[in-house]
């Protein structure tokens, strides 16, 4: 999804300014764009550079145009409104050419200020909804860019990250936010602003995060936050303590694969900051879970697969009745909540803009929010009651997969403090403190699923299948392929073949049969003979000591054994390496899959 940086004042490490705008818009990179500009306040003028396609074509532009200056600002663009284009690339001007604003969300009444822009005789030249932000602030302008962004905001509908720099004002940018992340960087002698904090981390760590409906001028020395009404607003600065090295490749090929093999690091971290002495300790949130009749869990793509894993788990230990949906879904569906349900949001970002509307929901109903997410600051992590951290660390690849193992050993710990029976709740932390370790033993076989993948990354099809929570991980290993292998990849429960998909089994199909529920083997067993008898290859993930696959299945993994409740955070490495080493084989980029972004902050 889009992404915008920003800078101001004394340059880092002899670097100029346009370098500088272009190596923070590179640390946006992973969320997906297809267009990329900057806007730099030099020698009088609003100097504008954008191009079309990878962020390489802007800087080839800006070796055969360079500006120098010491305010700049910039944007990587995911289209919605108009085709990717250098038109459409942001940062967007005023007619005139003297101030440029770039702009993440969507304006919902764009065409309404086009028209009446237009009966002011301003010529548009993009087909973008950012533009007529241009032109509003330049109608409103009175040599004042603080007033006249606030004027202009009060016109616009929809969602927004805005950051916009003036001629008339050349140490200042001006920005705001309605539902779309913005976070400033202080930095010594200058200052930042970017859509996360990554671009950040080079400059400074210590950050404030906007929040909605909150304008803030920054200039070299200094950042004024205000409200609509012009008050000024005491925003507290928060030490981000991520490092520069894990958003880093650190001599891996890709961010995916280097994500993939931190998850056994990153699974102990997320236990240890929840468990002391063996001891598990969610401090507040052990009194409101104790209270909760029902649950609600919602998430999108990956986060809702944490959600669907999570249901089984919890009703299984806790019998709590579980109720599971993608927030899009739940947003529009006037969904039955009540006070006493127990709330759990799931993101990776903690800014996805369908989560965040199903967060507004359980507000309005009262019940009690417990999020689970990886960014300290974030949206959701500042609307919830509670928060439960992943401690992922930077995620970058746009196919999620720390996070996700993460978010596992999260709600496997929530799960514990919902089981009511004492020696159940002991076996099952005795067994979670032993997940990072299987999963390592995991990681270190990459290999042998290298090899399969290289034997099988060409199949037109591939369908997942298992039963309770290994139909939850076929779910999120059918994702992982299509996302970044583009290979028509589907999940289905087994016991569903044979009411439609059996009717798509044939010798290009390889079916991944997850069978990691014992009392379920024999059941699997039967599916996987029934995809074989119609020619499909079949990799069966199972536990270790279980032979009751071998020859039935081509290929067999095993996983180390675990309780098949909590099987999925280890049967999911073997599919997420599957799904990289496809997307390896056919040529493609797994950290930058088409098409897709890291960080869904639109509808
Ligand atoms: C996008 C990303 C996915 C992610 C989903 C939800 O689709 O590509 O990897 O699972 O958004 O994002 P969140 O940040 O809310 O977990």
């Amino acid at each position: 999804m889009c992404g915008i940086v920003g800078f101001t004042g004394a340059m880092v490490k002899s670097q100029d300014i346009s370098s500088i705008l272009l190596d923070c818009l590179s640390k946006l990179e992973y969320r997906g764009y297809d267009s990329a500009g900057i806007a730099v306040i030099s020698n009088d003028r609003v100097e504008v550079r954008k191009a079309k396609g990878r962020l390489s074509n802007l800087t080839s532009l800006v070796e055969r145009e360079p500006v120098s200056g010491f305010t700049g600002i910039g944007h990587t663009r995911w289209a919605t409104h108009g085709e990717p284009s250098d038109i459409n690339s942001h940062p967007h001007t005023n007619v005139s050419g003297d101030i440029a604003v770039v702009h993440n969300g969507i304006i919902e009444n764009h065409v309404a200020m086009r028209r009446w822009l237009e009966g002011k005789d301003v010529t548009f030249r993009s087909e973008t909804d950012t533009e007529c932000i241009a032109h509003l602030i330049d109608f409103y302008y009175e040599g004042d860019l603080v007033t006249a962004l606030s004027k202009t905001l009060q016109k616009l509908e929809g969602s927004y990250a805005l950051a916009v720099v003036c001629r008339n004002e050349p140490e200042n940018i001006v920005v705001a936010r309605k539902d779309c992340p913005l976070i400033i960087g202080r930095g010594e002698g200058n200052n930042l602003l970017a859509s996360d904090v990554t671009p950040l981390l080079e400059y400074t760590r210590e950050v404030q995060y906007l929040d909605d409906n909150q304008v803030a001028k920054i200039t070299p020395e200094k950042v004024e936050i205000l409200d609509l009404e012009g008050n000024v607003i005491d925003l507290a600065v928060s030490h981000v303590d991520w490092d520069l090295q894990s958003a880093q490749k650190n001599g891996y090929e890709h961010f995916m694969l280097k994500e993939i093999c931190e998850q056994p690091y990153a699974i102990d971290q997320t236990y240890k900051a929840r468990v002391y002495g063996e001891k598990l300790d969610l401090g507040e949130i052990t009194k409101t879970v104790k209270d909760a009749r029902r649950v609600v869990i919602v998430g999108c793509g990956t986060a809702y697969h944490a959600a669907v894993v999570a249901k089984y788990a919890i009703e299984h230990y806790s019998r709590l009745p579980v109720e599971v949906d993608v927030a899009s879904e739940f947003r529009y569906r006037d969904p039955l909540v009540t006070e006493d349900d127990l709330c759990i949001v799931i993101s990776q970002s903690g800014e996805t803009a369908d989560t965040l509307q199903a967060m507004r929901i359980f507000k309005e109903k009262g019940a009690k929010i417990i999020a689970i997410t990886n960014v300290v600051g974030s949206t959701v992590s500042r609307v919830a009651d509670h928060v439960m951290y992943t401690q992922a660390g930077p995620e970058i690849a746009v196919a999620s997969t720390k996070a996700f193992t993460t978010q596992l050993m999260c709600v496997f710990l929530l799960t514990c403090a919902l089981t009511k029976d004492e020696q159940k709740q002991k076996e099952m932390m005795e067994e979670l403190s032993t997940l990072s370790q299987k999963a390592e033993a995991v990681v270190c076989r990459q290999e042998e699923i290298q090899r399969f993948a290289a034997r099988q990354f060409n199949k037109t099809k591939v369908f997942y299948f298992g039963r309770q929570s290994d139909f939850a991980i076929s779910l999120e290993s059918a994702l992982k392929l299509k996302e970044i292998s583009y290979t028509h990849s589907e999940a289905f429960a087994a016991g569903e073949l044979k009411h439609g998909p059996i009717a798509l089994v044939d010798e290009n199909t390889l079916v991944v049969a997850s069978c990691c529920h014992p009392k379920l083997y024999d059941k699997m067993d039967s599916n996987i003979k029934e995809v074989k008898a119609r020619g499909a290859k079949a990799l069966a993930i199972t536990f270790e000591g279980n032979d009751a696959f071998e020859g039935v299945a081509d290929e067999v993994f095993q996983i180390p054994k675990t309780d098949p409740y909590f099987a999925p955070m280890l049967s999911v490495i073997v599919t997420q390496l599957y799904a990289y080493y496809c997307s390896v084989n056919r040529g493609n980029d797994p950290d930058h899959p088409r098409n897709l972004a890291k960080s869904v902050t639109v509808e």
